[in-house]
């Protein structure tokens, strides 16, 4: 039974990690961490450091917290781990609860019911019943191949076929229901018995970020309504939170895709044929913000598409200002309009992979379409207009809480707005775009850059760990060159990696100006505070080390390192992979540990 992420992490903050450690090997200070010779391999010159809340080797890539100390040092178990540290730092392990452990043995046979019916659907559909459902779907252009990936079945025609049929595997009608694929004939009646809740229906299964099956989507064949039918909330399926293909659409991104919301199931899937698997769906409804989260925690610019024509304006305005209080920095998205009366599936059909890709192609920054999406339909033929106008574009900035990124879009949204008025005439759609998009990929860079130099300059303790990569990163030239330059020779020669001393070496170089550039508060992360513990400060630098070396790049690196690793087996090698690995997942905020979003 998994112990609750809080208990853990109550432990970990109140078990003093050096003094657990300095039992085994001995510590001496080495600034604000610890450094000794490192207790799992031999060695004489100490390679091993320990830092507020976790050890790392950089000889033999050891690397964890209190509970992986003891586990590693003394072979303890996990809760044997937990349960000594946990007596020695006064705490009580708790006890798993009958309430708790039953909750968590239904959330398992949830999914193996769901698991079960989604195979029972992809079954029928290879069977006689499911004939005319297979023909719809190859009549609309899947393949064997996207048909097998989406898990697409044949509900059957219902009458508990599907109750029976599971019933042989044990799993009963009430976990059906459980599971929303049963419901109550009527639910005052309880002896009216139970009815399928999709019958005569192609099924989608709705899968969760991991790709486990959580629901399903019913399309009927053809014409008739409703079109679509969904499964119900239930305890693992909560619509506000789940995008269809999102599973399938992260590993796209990670490969390259973009990552596109579009509104339906069949567009989905035609997306993702066509090559572009980064597209995921809402279910049935508006975007939400819980889904906008989920979009951000994949990929910093996700693309929304939406109709050509006045709903999918409104839709797109709907979105937009669901989107401003959430926006940051790193967080930002890009609108698509696609031509009236198609969606992606047609347009594809007719057009293939190219016409999407066009549409892709001109999708606009949010703060270049925004303007449009408020000025959509207004007349600014006269100041009285033009003040109202002008007063919406300043709420719509305002309503961003990042206060240089709400400066930046209420510049350019007042620029178009000048813009139009100087021609005199009212402001077109797809005017001149401002000078500078606040989301100017370069702008953006420099600011990452600023994080990274930031963090070194409060924290330069870190150098010596970061020294390589720091120095073999493409950082935008000028100050930022001339500040590695200057720090680099100050981790050369200077006795003590302390933060005064160095930004007294920096100003001696020249470079004051540079470094209260790099130092100015605004947009920077918490990890350059001077309070920041040096693990939360290396997370935050691996974080934007991340961000400008570029996902790909970093796979690359890691795979290049893993190669060597097998080739020589040294433990510079494996320092190498480690740190590759812990940035690659502080890139992609897998572990919300690690994962440091600004
Ligand atoms: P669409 O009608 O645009 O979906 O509705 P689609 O995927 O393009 O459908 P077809 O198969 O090509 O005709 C968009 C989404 O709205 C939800 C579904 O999630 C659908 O994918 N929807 C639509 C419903 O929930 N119920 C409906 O009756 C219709
Ligand atoms: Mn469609």
């Amino acid at each position: 039974m998994a112990l609750p992420p809080a208990f853990l992490e109550e432990l970990r903050a109140r078990t003093p990690l050096a003094q657990l450690i300095g039992r085994k090997t001995r510590l001496a200070r080495n600034g604000r961490q610890w450094k000794g010779c490192c207790p799992f391999h031999n060695e004489k010159t100490p390679s091993f450091y320990v830092y507020d809340d976790h050890f790392h080797c950089f000889g033999c890539g050891a690397h964890g917290d209190a509970i992986t100390f003891l586990m590693r040092g003394e072979g303890a178990s996990f809760p044997e781990a937990v349960e000594r540290l946990a007596r020695e730092a006064g705490l009580e392990v708790p006890k798993p609860t009958p309430e708790a452990a039953a909750r968590e043995r239904r959330t398992r046979d949830l999914h193996a019911v769901l698991a079960a019916a989604e195979a029972a659907y992809r079954r029928r559909l290879r069977q006689p019943e499911g004939r005319a459902a297979l023909d719809y779907l190859r009549r609309r252009g899947l393949t064997e191949e996207t048909i097998e990936r989406f898990g697409l079945g044949w509900s059957g025609e219902g009458r508990g076929a599907l109750a029976a049929e599971l019933r042989a595997e044990g799993i009963e009608p009430a976990q059906l229901v459980e599971a929303g694929l049963m419901k109550p004939r009527d639910p005052d009646r309880p002896e009216a018995g139970l009815s399928d809740m999709f019958f005569g229906r192609v099924m989608f299964p709705i899968r969760d970020r991991r790709g486990r099956t959580i629901s399903f989507g019913g399309r009927i064949l053809g014409d008739g309504q409703p079109k679509y039918v969904n499964g119900p909330e239930t305890a693992l399926f909560q619509k506000r939170r789940s995008l269809y293909g999102l599973d399938q659409a992260r590993e796209g991104v990670f490969r390259g895709a973009v990552l596109l919301v579009v509104e339906g199931y069949m567009d989905v899937i035609a997306l993702h044929q066509a090559g572009f698997t980064g597209a995921v769906a809402p279910l049935g409804t508006a975007l939400t913000a819980e889904q906008l989260e989920a979009l951000w925690q994949i990929s910093p610019e996700p693309v929304l598409s939406f109709d050509g024509d006045a709903a999918g304006a409104r839709a797109a305005a709907r979105a937009a200002e669901l989107a401003l209080p959430l926006l940051a920095p790193e967080r930002s998205l890009k609108l698509a309009m696609l031509a009236g009366g198609e969606d992606p599936d047609t347009l594809i059909l007719k057009g293939g992979s190219r016409a999407f890709a066009a549409v892709l192609e001109a999708a606009r920054p949010l703060s270049v379409a925004l303007y449009d999406l408020l000025a959509e339909g207004r007349r600014l033929e006269t100041p009285e207009q033009r003040a109202a106008l002008r007063h919406r574009l300043e709420a719509a900035a305002r309503a961003i809480p990042d206060k240089a990124l709400a400066a930046e879009y209420r510049r350019a949204l007042l620029d178009r707005l000048f813009a139009g008025s100087r021609r005199g005439g009212p402001a077109r759609p797809g005017a001149a775009p401002p000078r500078r998009s606040p989301v100017d990929p370069e702008a953006i860079r420099l600011e990452r850059a600023r994080n990274l130099l930031a963090i070194l300059l409060r924290h330069p303790a870190l150098l010596p760990e970061v020294e390589e990569p720091f120095a073999a990163l493409d950082l935008p030239e000028g100050d930022c060159t001339a500040l590695r330059a200057g720090m680099l020779r100050f981790l050369a020669e200077a006795p003590l990696l302390d933060s005064a001393a160095l930004m007294d070496q920096l100003d001696q170089y020249g470079l004051g100006a540079a470094m209260a550039w790099a130092l100015r508060p605004q947009g920077l992360s918490a990890a350059s505070l001077q309070e920041a513990q040096p693990a939360e400060a290396l997370d935050g630098w691996w974080h934007f080390f991340g961000l400008l070396r570029g996902e790909a790049e970093l796979v690359a690196d890691r795979d290049a390192a893993q190669l060597l690793l097998a080739e020589t087996n040294d433990a510079t090698a494996q320092a190498r992979l480690i740190r590759l690995t812990e940035a690659l997942a502080a890139l992609r905020g897998g572990d919300p540990e690690q994962g440091l979003r600004v």
